[in-house]
């Protein structure tokens, strides 16, 4: 556990956020940024600990953002308890919460979308139309707000994070942005605000899909063709009694794109429902090969 290293102060407007931001400016402080929807968990923890570590002052931003939510769904179901993000923060030492009302980040005449092509249109950019979008827009705009020095993603979003990164490099935001491995509970489900969706019954099946990713790296390994193993790991998972697949593959680690042989950096990645709940996970192959 890290300690308190002292009170949380918690900022509404982008114009407290610059203030406080630019008074660290002036101390000279190295600044860290951890974007978040809330719902914390050991996942953000990990972003906001490296950040800690990193940089002299933590700003962790609390948005559940509408606009990465597509009209069916779970906009107002997603878990929002700020009281308990405070604890968590608190207790974790971070420095600063920008949690912004909507009209803050998205007053009514507010008319600028962010769009990834190529990267963008792809898997999530498929499934989940707007979505991508939504994200790089509202990432943009907090990194504008806040002007940090580094800025922390999690790699359980694998795709975000490729957006992100070619979002911040056309754009020019002179902003670092590091990338933290996924943190998994004990049976290799990996941690998702999301989780807390699932039934019982549901959460014991839902590992199933990381040890398929896992099973499809091996087969890469053993030289089996990416269809074949794209189509066995299908099977299992509709199998298992998983609801319906909206993919899983093994891509470019950088492109996304489709491979018919793994010969360079590519990443097994899949988005899978259980009932009403949709997990994604993805898991590197480049180190294997
Ligand atoms: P959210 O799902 O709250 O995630 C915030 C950050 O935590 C993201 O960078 C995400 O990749 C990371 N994260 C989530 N689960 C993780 C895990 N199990 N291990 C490591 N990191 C994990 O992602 C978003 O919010 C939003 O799209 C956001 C970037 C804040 C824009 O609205």
């Amino acid at each position: 556990m890290v300690a308190k290293c002292g009170p949380l102060s918690t900022v509404r407007e982008a114009s407290g956020l610059r203030e406080t931001i630019s008074s660290w400016r002036s101390a000279n402080y190295k600044i860290g940024l951890v974007p978040t929807m809330g719902a914390l968990h050991e996942g953000h923890i990990s972003l906001i600990r490296r950040s800690l570590s990193e940089t002299d002052r933590t700003c962790v931003t609390l948005f559940v953002n509408p606009r990465q939510f597509g009209p069916s769904e779970d906009f107002s179901l997603y878990p929002r308890d700020e009281l308990s993000d405070v604890k968590v923060l608190t207790d974790v030492g971070a420095h600063l919460l920008f949690a912004p009302e909507q009209a803050e980040m998205y007053p009514s005449d507010f008319a600028t979308n962010v769009t990834i092509s190529g990267l963008g249109d792809r898997l999530e950019g498929e499934f989940r139309p707007g979505f991508l979008a939504g994200v790089a827009t509202v990432v943009a705009k907090l990194l504008i707000q806040a002007m940090p020095d580094v800025a922390y993603f999690g790699e359980k979003d694998y795709q975000q994070l490729l957006v992100i990164r070619q979002m911040v490099a056309d754009l020019g935001i002179p902003v670092a942005i590091r990338a933290m491995p996924t943190v998994r509970e004990a049976d290799g489900l990996a941690l998702s605000s999301r989780n807390s969706y699932l039934t019982p019954e549901r959460r014991e099946l839902a590992p199933i899909l990381y040890r398929t990713l896992c099973k499809m790296v091996e087969g890469v390994v053993a030289g089996k063709q990416v269809k074949s193993l794209e189509q066995c790991a299908e099977n299992e998972l509709l199998e298992a009694g998983f609801d319906r697949i909206d993919y899983i593959t093994i891509r470019d680690s950088q492109s996304l794109e489709q491979l018919n042989k793994v010969e360079k950096p590519s990443r097994a990645l899949a988005a899978v429902w259980l009932g009403k709940t949709r997990l994604i996970d993805n898991i590197s192959i480049s180190d294997s090969v």
